[in-house]
């Protein structure tokens, strides 16, 4: 069939593509196409939300617009043929004015680095629009709920704010909110009526604000079939199952329907990442017959083409045979997240679940319900039952194409009751997490009539995705229960049978608490029915614990910010600086700069091997794959260069590895390409050739350095001081614990944007090199030594970072310098934009360490002395890693633990290197001190809150821990916020209630805890540069870097607090009049590094400083105005000063004094949670904090650092597993197993306190630092964790049969690892709880 062209809009605009790779994504075009950059790669898999944007189509039949959100890094370009495109700097942007989600981002504080906010300004707008056409359809009301605005952002990620500022800008949409309690924002102030409120938020008008289809696409779509020129694009859109047979005749048999691809939303590549090159690609989306859904009294019939989303609205509609579709539909609202359901279909998922095992929940759920599958190959139909169908051979191998499910009715008779539920344990409670297992289960139950116990007439128990190659019946089990009247010796039985079917394979992780998992699900399901003697389909859940279709509540939160107008605008809640075009996409970061034309780009090859020799680097079969044009390695490097990728202040590291490889992971090449896409095809191709012989076995362990002493020598300087006298201390001790071992694991940044560089050849030798990076003027040094060239050649320029959270301080600069390498050798442009599973792998992260540690104690509590060995592993290369026994040391002194000694030992491993990751080695030293505080209140029996309290410092003794860095004793403040927060969070009262819901709950259990942190920072050297222009403006150049701390934000009202104290009329507007210029190291001479929490301090007094100067230079000018004007206004001195010559451009270089450098900032945070025995989940219910941020700079800003921060904590603590294998080469490639809290992980009552604790006199306006210190705080959710399987494991105890092999829970002294995953809680509280439980019952 002859077709058309392929035509579609992007935000209204025309597109019309003549030809295109069919495998070309809609991001990759409107990100190298267009000029719209607001879509933005960051996981390039489905599963972070930064790429989405809203689809539109046209019905010409129906004449209606249907709109959704889509992720564009999945999506196929051709595959949106006559479709509208809009995203966020479509809503609205900088020229059009921008649209009322940006300015309520904005105001809301609800963008840091801005990454994410372009993909969650879409996840709202697709929900508001959605409300909006849910009103013109069925006539429902036009509102978005609070829950609905929640939820809408549940599949987008953020690894800034903490999310609670998200969420309240959403909910600022909501019409059943009540907008009192909507978080702290700058729109309006406490003590407002709510009619004022509501008038000053930027006022949505969905009628004017949604966006329109374009008019010449509907004449398009009107005049012209939605078929694409076969031959132009390899790409067939067959409108009908006998068209679609037709074309899969024609095809070669063979493997993989030899080239040829069906596709429909295409979301399957970002689990399976396919790399293969397909001739053709058929889209059947639009075959009516297998898009259709019909419903029946027989069932419900739905295409497999029919979208997910599609399918849940369907089965969640009002019907007499609802009760189980409904219960699938609501299961069906946690598969993946919500854009993914928008695009991927119900055929895609049972095709990949039954041909290439995918852990898929829908099959559990079909088959549980008997569902059947209609499939046709060369005409021939065939209907499967799902279990059959999951067990035939693959159909992908096959021409069979997959047509539709059929889901019968299920209606219990008068006499017996049905029952169906579904369970799911994944580590994220509503979706964007596949689950560790599934299950879904009906029943037929009626009552016998002699016993009143009630008989399983008939079961169907399905489980899946528990590592078993597809979704199963448990029949065996099945068999067993029916026709038996349930009891507590029954339930027992059949869980014992249950644990032989559910099988994981060899190499699933967790197998065994899988296996728990399945019996407590059943256990569940059934037990209820055992307590009441009846069922009732709306009946409870052991103790509640796990309801999938109970709603989350709703998230709340409370801010106590304390603004002060004393250094007016310093010290108020302004705005962060281009917040608005953040929201938009318009703000540009380093993958935003307009490419070159013949751009190249690069990716890195890296080893796999510990320790080899590097025999070789290529291509498999000597093939060069398509669009390589050079493969760089150490050879590359000119002669009178260095092979040098970093330098940090202890020393230098290799760009790439030379003859050998000392870790897996060590960058060995780089592949220079013609498009990105190319290079990471080839990079993935590259085959390298090892050779282990004659060089030794790798330092894979600590204690293996530690045997061959392969260690980092910490210079004397960097080593931390002991306090007192060990011996005496033990001495003194009543009580000792000995020798306790304690291991932490490392943590991945997982910052929104990834490593990226852009280099352009300059002339003479000269270089730009655009790079997210931390640390400009050292990436200049190390890509000018590479090259060997003087520093005078290389500008670096950083605008700003998507994220950096000190993974861009030093792992930045191998990337500038290997982009920098590539440009000068091929001078060609060159840029790399390091994918996110090439990213974690290199990225090294946090520091692994063993701790092994004697404490001293009295019997009353008091602390006497602790003494530690600490074994951290570095890595392969020094790094920063120096720093850490002093950054472990300073946080884990904030208790008076008498004496203090310690060993540590820095090993050099052939493992990652490791680098600094927000409070690096401060939060390891804070949570060792908690642990071993846990410890001696667990062995005194005493209450943990009473230890800590007994050991918080005296002014006395922090003098004595921190010398002269504890600063003036009103400057501790931490015994005062001890204090408050035991009011403010009513900490007293909720220990009881806690204890009283352990009582009451047998399958939850409650903790609670409070924690202090202290965590010391430093002033560092820095300069600042503000120029007046001469229409009165301000220019100002900054060392610091923009990474979503606020820090241009932060300059900026200081400049204008600075010039303004020249106080003259007009210079009110200043802060307006500023503006905040990229980062430009020749510009910027010694620029440093942006780390450490102050450096937006720092950057602010160097401004401080050049406005004094600034100010000192106009007064002259000022005074002979004033001789002849009554006022002066700013733009009148200011064009004075300019026909004046006077210099108006200062520079300074601020330098603490090195006495007060150096100091302490404190805070508190208390948490409460609940912990689900059946599934280790941990649900946090409340948090506080309590944080001193001095006289805040702004406290909006502080804020979200705070709140941020701590989140970013809960991920190190709870969730963020980040492994490496037996090579040492990291495990976690991207979103589907490296998971970072989401909206519904993070606390659902999050109270933040920004104590003002006035005057601190070597503070810069007194202000302290918030970027790192509230991290340390998350602690206590790990400790309230640990204290609820506390309970859990008495209560295990209590259940007093045989201990038999049961001895996971035999003590109640134990260490709770981190991250606190699902499996470590479960397994802590009891593989087995449920049949020790049953046991129990059964023989008491
Ligand atoms: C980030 C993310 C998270 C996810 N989370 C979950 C989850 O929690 N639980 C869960 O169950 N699933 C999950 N999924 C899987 C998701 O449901 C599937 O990716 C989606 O349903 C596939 O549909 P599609 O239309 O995009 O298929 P496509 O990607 O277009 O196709 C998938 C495969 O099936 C073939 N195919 C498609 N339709 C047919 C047909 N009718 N006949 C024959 N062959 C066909 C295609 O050729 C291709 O090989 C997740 C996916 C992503 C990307
Ligand atoms: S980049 Fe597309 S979802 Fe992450
Ligand atoms: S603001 Fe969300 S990732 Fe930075």
């Amino acid at each position: 069939m002859v077709g058309d062209d392929l035509v579609f809009a992007v935000n209204g605009e025309r597109f019309e593509v003549l030809s295109v790779n069919p495998s070309t994504t809609l991001l990759e075009f409107l990100r190298s196409n267009t000029r719209f950059k607001s879509v933005k790669l960051s996981c390039g898999e489905g599963g972070c939300g930064a790429c989405i944007v809203i689809l539109s189509k046209y019905d010409p039949v129906l004449d209606q617009v249907e709109e959704y959100s889509i992720n564009s890094c999945l999506t196929l370009l051709c595959s949106i043929n006559g479709c509208s495109i809009t995203t966020s700097d479509g809503l609205g942007n900088t020229e059009k004015g921008f649209h009322p989600i940006h300015k309520r981002f904005a105001g809301f504080h609800a963008s840091q680095c801005g990454f994410c906010t372009p993909g969650m300004c879409i996840s709202l707008y697709s929900a508001l629009s959605k409300a909006h056409n849910s009103k013109n359809s069925q006539s429902s009301p036009d509102y978005l709920t609070a829950l609905e605005a929640e939820k809408s952002i549940a599949g987008n990620l953020c690894r800034c704010t903490g999310y609670r500022p998200i969420a309240d800008a959403c909910k600022s949409f909501a019409a059943d909110v009540d907008i009192e309690d909507l978080g702290f924002n700058s729109f309006w102030r406490k003590g407002e009526s709510r009619e004022e409120m509501f008038k000053k938020l930027p006022p949505y008008n969905p009628d004017k604000d949604l966006v329109t289809f374009p008019d010449f696409l509907k004449e398009k779509i009107k005049c012209q079939q939605n078929v694409l020129d076969q031959t132009r694009y390899h790409w067939s859109t067959p409108v009908s199952v006998a068209e679609l047979q037709e074309i899969l005749a024609t095809t070669n048999p063979g493997k993989d329907r030899g080239l040829i691809k069906l596709v429909v939303g295409n979301t399957g590549t970002g689990y399976y990442k396919e790399e293969k090159q397909y001739g053709r690609y058929i889209d059947i989306s639009h075959i009516p017959e297998m898009s259709m859904i019909k419903k029946d009294d027989r069932g419900i019939e739905i295409g497999a083409v029919v979208t997910i989303s599609k399918v849940i609205d369907a089965l969640m509609e009002e019907n007499t045979s609802a009760y189980v579709f409904k219960k699938i539909g609501v299961h069906m609202e946690k598969v993946a997240n919500h854009f993914i359901r928008n695009s991927g279909s119900i055929g895609g998922n049972l095709v990949m679940a039954q041909s290439k095992s995918f852990p898929s929940d829908i099959t559990t759920l079909l088959l549980a319900a008997d569902a059947s599958v209609y499939m046709i190959n060369a005409g021939r139909h065939e209907k499967l039952r799902m279990g059959e169908y999951l067990v035939s051979p693959p159909i992908l191998d096959t021409k069979t194409v997959l047509l539709k499910v059929h889901i019968p009715s299920w209606i219990a008779s008068s006499t017996t009751g049905l029952l169906f539920e579904t369970y799911r344990a994944a580590l994220r409670p509503i979706g964007s997490a596949l689950p560790y297992i599934n299950a879904a289960f009906l029943a037929v139950v009626s009552q016998d009539a002699s016993s009143r116990g009630i008989i399983v007439d008939k079961c169907r128990l399905a489980f899946g995705s528990f590592g078993g190659y597809h979704s199963i019946r448990a029949r065996e089990v099945e068999d067993f229960l029916t026709g038996k009247i349930l009891s507590h010796s029954v339930l027992y039985e059949a869980v014992r049978l249950l644990k032989g079917i559910i099988v994981p394979s060899i190499d699933t992780s967790y197998p065994e608490y899988k296996k728990s998992l399945a019996v407590g699900f059943l256990f569940d399901f059934l037990y209820p029915l055992i307590e009441s003697g009846s069922w009732d389909s709306k009946r409870k859940h052991i103790d509640g614990h796990v309801d999938p279709t109970v709603c989350l509540p709703l998230l709340s939160s409370a801010q106590q910010v304390f603004e002060s107008k004393e250094y007016h605008p310093v010290g108020e809640a302004i705005i962060k600086f281009g917040a608005e075009m953040q929201a938009s996409g318009e703000a540009v970061y380093v993958d935003d700069i307009p490419s070159l034309p013949h751009c190249l780009h690069g990716a890195f090859i890296y080893s796999t091997k510990p320790l080899a020799w590097i025999k070789s680097v290529g291509f498999g079969g000597n093939v060069t794959p398509i669009g390589v044009l050079a493969v760089i390695t150490f050879k590359d490097i000119p002669q009178v260069g260095q092979n040098i990728g970093y330098i940090s202040m202890f020393g230098t590291g290799l760009l790439f590895a030379d003859e050998v490889t000392i870790s897996a992971g060590q960058i060995i090449a780089l592949v220079v390409a013609d498009t990105q896409k190319h290079a990471d095809m080839a990079a993935n191709l590259a085959v390298v050739e090892y050779d282990s012989r004659y060089i030794g076995t790798p330092v894979l362990s600590v204690e293996d350095a530690v045997k061959r002493s392969s260690l980092f020598e910490v210079p004397p300087e960097y080593y931390p001081e002991p306090v007192g006298d060990i011996s005496k201390g033990m001495a003194e001790a009543d009580r000792k614990i000995r020798s306790v071992e304690l291991r932490l694991g490392s943590q991945y940044f997982f910052y929104m944007e990834t490593q990226t560089a852009l280099a352009l050849p300059d002339e003479d030798n000269c270089l730009v090199v655009y790079s997210s990076t931390q640390s400009p003027e050292y990436t200049q040094s190390v890509i000018a030594t590479c090259l060997g060239i003087p520093a005078h050649n290389v500008r670096v320029i950083t605008r700003r970072i998507g994220g950096g959270f000190g993974g861009k301080a030093i792992k930045s600069m191998p990337v500038a310098t290997a982009c920098a390498l590539a440009a000068k050798k091929m001078q060609h442009p060159v840029r790399i934009y390091v994918n996110r599973k090439t990213d974690m792998v290199m990225a090294g992260g946090r520091h692994p360490m063993k701790i092994t540690y004697s404490v001293g104690f009295r019997s009353d509590g008091k602390l006497t002395a602790l003494a530690l060995n600490m074994l951290i592993d570095a890595g392969c290369d020094v790094d920063v890693s120096l720093v850490m026994p002093q950054n472990i040391m300073n946080s884990l002194r904030k208790y008076e633990w008498g004496a203090l000694s310690f060993d540590i030992k820095v090993c050099k491993t052939n493992l990652p290197s490791r680098t600094s990751l927000r409070a690096p080695g401060e939060v390891q030293g804070s949570y060792i001190a908690e642990s071993i505080i846990e410890n001696v209140a667990s062995s005194l029996n005493m209450d943990v809150d009473v230890v800590r309290r007994i050991n918080l410092h005296t002014y006395e003794s922090l003098s004595k821990f921190y010398k002269q860095v504890a600063g003036e004793p009103d400057e501790y403040t931490l015994p005062l916020l001890w204090d408050k927060l035991e009011i403010s969070a009513d900490f007293r009262r909720r220990v009881e209630s806690v204890k009283e819901f352990n009582r009451c709950n047998i399958w939850r259990k409650r903790g609670i805890s409070r924690v202090p942190i202290i965590h010391q920072v430093v002033h560092r050297p820095t300069p600042g540069k503000v120029s007046i222009l001469n229409d009165g403006s301000v220019a100002v150049e900054v060392a610091g870097i923009e990474v979503g701390q606020g820090l241009w934000t932060k300059v900026q009202q200081m400049v204008a607090y600075g010039l303004g104290m020249i106080k003259c009329d007009g210079s009110e507007d200043l802060l307006e009049r500023t503006r905040l210029l990229q980062t430009d190291t020749l510009s910027m001479a010694q620029s440093s590094y942006t780390a450490g929490s102050t450096t937006s301090e720092n950057c602010c007094e160097a401004v401080r400083l050049c406005c004094g100067i600034l100010v000192e230079r106009l007064k002259p000018t000022m005074n002979q105005i004033l001789e002849n004007a009554r006022s002066v206004t700013w733009d009148m001195l200011i064009q004075q000063a300019y026909a004046q010559s006077v210099d108006l451009s200062a520079r300074t270089f601020y330098k603490p004094e090195s006495s007060s450098a150096e100091y302490l900032n404190y805070g508190v945070g208390a948490s409460e949670v609940e912990v689900d025995l059946v599934t280790g989940r941990t649900e946090i219910i409340r948090s506080d904090i309590i944080y001193d941020c001095g006289k805040s700079l702004n406290p909006a800003v502080d804020l979200g650092q705070i709140e941020g921060a701590f989140v970013q904590g809960i991920g190190f603590f709870m969730y963020e597993e980040y492994t490496t294998n037996e090579n040492g080469l990291v495990k976690e490639e991207g979103t589907w197993d490296y998971k970072i809290p989401t909206i519904d992980t993070i606390p659902k009552q999050f109270n933040v306190q920004i104590l003002n604790s006035g005057h601190h006199k070597n503070r810069i306006l007194s202000s302290k630092a918030s970027g790192e210190p509230p991290l340390l705080v998350a602690a206590s959710v790990h400790c309230a964790t640990r204290s609820a399987i506390r309970e859990a494991r008495k209560q295990y105890l209590s259940w007093n049969c045989d201990n038999g092999d049961r001895t996971d829970v035999s003590d109640i002294g134990f260490e709770l690892p981190v991250p606190a995953i699902m499996p470590v809680v479960k397994q802590l509280c009891g593989l087995e709880s449920v049949e020790k439980y049953l046991e129990w019952k059964t023989y008491p």
